[in-house]
């Protein structure tokens, strides 16, 4: 039986980079995981293979659409999906090894199997049982069933976003439930490989929670890609017939039913969180009414040494807000001061063109009573832009009408998940438009873009 000063149970987002500040800050420290390799959902079946589809699906699309018109001719590629699907998994193992070989470096002990905590300060590891100061669950999240619907999940015809990245071919016909951001993202893939995609959603509006004008844009832009959106929508089931599915749904407006026929159907509902198997109930752990630990200020469960973090507890399921906790966690039980800032943490949708945001909405500053700003300025006005086809959206600041203090950002346009870091650090600081706008932003780059909206905030944007 070995002995620690921190337990991770998961080696997620969360999980390992909770493992290795810990190790980094003198703990000893072992991360438990019972996948055939670490990384979790985002780096196995998630984020990371999502983007490597996402990255070669664009390829083809700058193919077929835009070559030509730049004057490079030629027959645009063929799919081969099996080298696809190779290309995806190279990416996953060399990310995963990544990890392994960060652990070795920090001398995080990977124990290999699943965990449970059978009393605070045990980890139990087959049958193994390991000494814990301190134990992190970082246990991630799994996908959630359709609310309301009759659906079997078989991984082959109806999918979670698990199976949609490694289908046996590439469906005539998908059909997506939830256009929220597996389905969008995973519907675009599909979209631009030659499927015909149908997105159903419960709501009247994509991406929900999302700046209102940025999901009217948004919907327009992918509709023009050719993915077909059903609204107000509610699924009731799905029944599969000699390997092909049929969709069943009501529309909300006239409560009418309807039903559509589809090769493969993604659910893409949301995701719930997964503590199956650690011994919460017995070891004392509360949960709340969606099943997420609950926790206090500093990630410590309702029992004293047992921490959680990442899609396991409260708060979106974004590895990189794992990331920010798992960091956090490991610096309160080393003694020093975690902190996460939950108002300034970004959201990226990676279609194309990528849907960015952060901070408030102006929804939600309505809902506050706060008096705001907005700097609107379009990617058309952007020399950079335009050069390479992504005129199309724009970038919307939001600011204090007092103070020009930045309290949001909404994005849709080219690289826009990475422009938005430079409106979360200036959150961060507390800056102002002002401050965004006086700063020198080089040219040509999509960041003009940014310093434009600000300059809309004060005396006028430029090239608008
Ligand atoms: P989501 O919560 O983003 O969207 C689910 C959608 O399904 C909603 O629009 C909802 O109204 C709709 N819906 C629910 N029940 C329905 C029904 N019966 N019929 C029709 N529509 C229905 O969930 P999603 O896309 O599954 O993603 C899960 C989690 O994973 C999210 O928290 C997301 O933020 C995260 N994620 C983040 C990514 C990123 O940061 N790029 C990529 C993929 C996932």
């Amino acid at each position: 039986m070995a002995q620690y000063d921190v337990i991770v149970i998961g080696a997620g987002p969360g999980g390992y980079v909770a493992a290795i500040r810990c190790a980094q800050l003198g703990l000893k420290t072992a991360c438990v995981e019972g996948r055939e390799t670490l990384g979790g959902t985002c780096l196995n079946v998630g984020c990371i293979p999502s983007k490597a589809l996402l990255h070669a699906s664009h390829q083809l699309h700058e193919a077929e659409h835009n070559f030509a018109k730049m004057g490079l001719k030629g027959a645009a590629p063929k799919v081969d999906w099996k080298q696809m699907l190779a290309y995806k998994d190279d990416v996953i193992g060399q990310n995963t090894k990544g990890i392994e070989f960060l652990f070795k470096k920090n001398k995080v002990d990977w124990l290999k199997g699943w965990g449970a905590i059978p009393e605070a300060g045990k980890v139990k590891v087959g049958d193994e049982v390991h000494e814990a100061k301190n134990i992190i669950i970082a246990t991630g999240s799994v996908p959630a069933s359709v609310p309301g619907a009759e659906v079997e999940v078989d991984e082959k015809i109806v999918v979670t976003s698990t199976g949609a990245l490694e289908l046996g071919k590439i469906p005539k016909k998908m059909v997506v439930i939830g256009a929220g951001v597996i389905g969008l993202e995973m519907g675009s893939v599909y979209s631009r490989l030659g499927t015909e995609v149908e997105v159903i959603e419960f709501l009247d509006a994509i991406t929900p929670g999302m700046d209102a004008e940025v999901q009217k844009t948004f919907q327009r832009m992918l509709s023009k890609q050719g993915l077909k959106f059903t609204m107000g929508a509610a699924v009731s089931k799905v029944e599969t017939k000699g390997g092909k599915a049929t969709v069943s749904y009501k529309l909300r407006k006239d409560d009418s039913e309807h039903s559509t026929d589809a090769d493969v159907v993604l659910c893409a509902t949301g995701r719930a969180p997964y503590t199956d198997g650690l011994g919460l109930e017995a070891l004392g752990v509360k949960l709340t009414k969606r099943g997420q630990i609950e926790t206090d200020g500093h990630w410590q469960t309702a029992v004293k040494g047992v921490y959680a973090i990442g899609d396991a507890i409260e708060g979106p399921m974004l590895a990189h807000k794992a990331e920010d906790e798992g960091m956090a966690c490991a610096e309160v039980i080393a003694g020093k001061a975690g902190h996460v800032n939950y108002e300034v943490i970004p959201g990226v949708i990676y279609t194309h063109p990528e849907v960015a945001t952060v901070g408030k909405t102006e929804q939600q500053l309505k809902e506050e009573g706060r008096a705001y700003k907005v700097g609107k300025f379009s990617f058309m006005g952007n020399g950079r832009a335009k050069a390479v086809f992504a005129g199309e959206g724009f970038v919307k600041l939001i600011v204090d009408k007092e103070t020009d203090r930045v309290l949001g950002c909404h994005i849709i346009g080219p690289s826009a998940g990475d422009l938005i870091h430079e409106i979360c650090v200036a959150m961060e600081f507390g800056a102002s438009a002002e401050d965004v706008a006086l700063t020198c932003h080089a040219h040509p780059t999509f960041s003009e873009a940014v310093r434009e909206a600000a300059l809309a905030c004060g005396d006028g944007a430029i090239h608008a």
